[in-house]
């Protein structure tokens, strides 16, 4: 089992299975490509593979594979079909943008998957574009389309920023009252590649749900789901469902059950703070099973209590979210 010193267990590992993208979403990615990590350096299908079955070995139970955009690394469908077919692990997720969805969720679906996350900030192009600083909805909208036609189950992730998210929310409400797709709003965490980051820029958990109330109808607290960071909430007359990951406002980290991999072969207990521990290393000397466990280990035993955006204390990352994995 991987507990920390504070009793949290960690059944969810988070792979990031490639730092690039195909958008440049502002709260994310700088405008001008950034440094990509070389594709020597990229753990290989095999390498997360080898990973993940230890994990589930140590009781982790879920895997999502992120990115940058995990879509973009090519044949994503094979290494879907290596992690479900590893035994103890229940849930194989995906967190995406949605843009290249269309063509690979049969692939994806013959795989194993389940399970997508589409991010999406808008619902009309020109204020898609202006948080993502490229075209795209309309693939977007195609891959959720193809996805849900296929019996997978899909949620939207939208950031939760000012400036960005006010003007979205009654589209996103009535397309959740229209779709059944549960849309969840994320609070805008400082971990944005040009570090413009304030906590005026956060659109909050209380105002979010004060304007949708307004907008539409109010909407009333589900029970929580405790292994997952959204609140979930749901219209008064039982239509459309709505979450909120108040990472900034109300942080959940006294019940953070995950830790994460990048794509370049680092553990990271949690999104923010340091790199701490190697893993490619290992991986590529010949390491037993065993040395891989220790290090996961470690990791978890060194985590902290929390990330410190609510208070200020946080230590920003060296890496951006797309580095990171989301
Ligand atoms: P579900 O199992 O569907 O609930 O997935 P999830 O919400 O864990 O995954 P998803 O990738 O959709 O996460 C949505 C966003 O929540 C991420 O992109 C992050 O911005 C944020 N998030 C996820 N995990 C953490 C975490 O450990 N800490 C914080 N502060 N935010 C997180
Ligand atoms: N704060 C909060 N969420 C972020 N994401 C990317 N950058 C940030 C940030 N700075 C989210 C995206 C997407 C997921 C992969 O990460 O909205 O849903
Ligand atoms: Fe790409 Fe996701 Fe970052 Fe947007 S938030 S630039 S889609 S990795």
């Amino acid at each position: 089992m991987l507990i920390d010193r504070y009793g949290r267990r960690h059944t969810s590992l988070r792979v990031s299975v490639t730092d690039r993208c195909n958008l440049r979403c502002t709260y994310c990615m700088p405008e001008a490509t950034p440094d990509y990590h070389p594709r020597s350096e990229i753990l290989t299908f095999e390498e997360i593979s080898r990973v993940a079955q230890v994990a589930a070995s140590l009781g982790v139970t879920k895997v999502r594979l992120t990115g940058g955009e995990p879509l973009v690394r090519s044949e994503l469908h094979t290494l879907v079909r290596m992690l479900d077919n590893i035994e103890n692990l229940k849930s194989i997720a995906l967190t995406t943008n949605g843009t290249l969805l269309a063509e690979q969720a049969p692939r994806l679906y013959d795989a194993g998957l389940r399970s997508i996350n589409v991010s999406l900030d808008a619902l009309n192009e020109a204020d898609f574009q202006a948080a993502t600083r490229r075209p795209g909805l309309t693939k977007v909208l195609a891959g959720i389309d193809a996805a849900r036609d296929l019996g997978m189950v899909v949620k939207l992730n939208a950031i939760a920023m000012r400036g960005v998210t006010e003007s979205q929310l009654e589209s996103f409400g009535l397309f959740a009252r229209e779709t059944g797709i549960t849309v969840r709003f994320i609070e805008f965490m400082p971990l944005e590649a040009d570090q413009f980051w304030s906590e005026q820029q956060v659109l909050g958990a209380d105002e979010i749900i004060t304007r949708l109330g307004e907008a539409i109808r109010p909407l009333v607290l589900l029970n929580e789901d405790s292994s997952s960071p959204a609140t979930q909430y749901e219209f008064n007359d039982g239509v459309g469902r709505i979450g909120i990951i108040s990472s900034v406002t109300k942080p959940f980290c006294g019940s953070c059950d995950r830790f994460r991999l990048t794509a370049d072969g680092k553990v990271r207990s949690c999104l923010f703070g340091d790199d701490s521990g190697d893993v490619r290393k290992l991986l590529r000397n010949s390491a037993d099973d065993q040395a891989i466990a220790e290090l996961l280990r470690e990791v978890i035993s060194n985590k902290k209590a929390g990330h410190g955006t609510d208070d200020l204390t946080f230590l920003r990352p060296h890496r951006a979210m797309h580095s990171i994995g989301g």
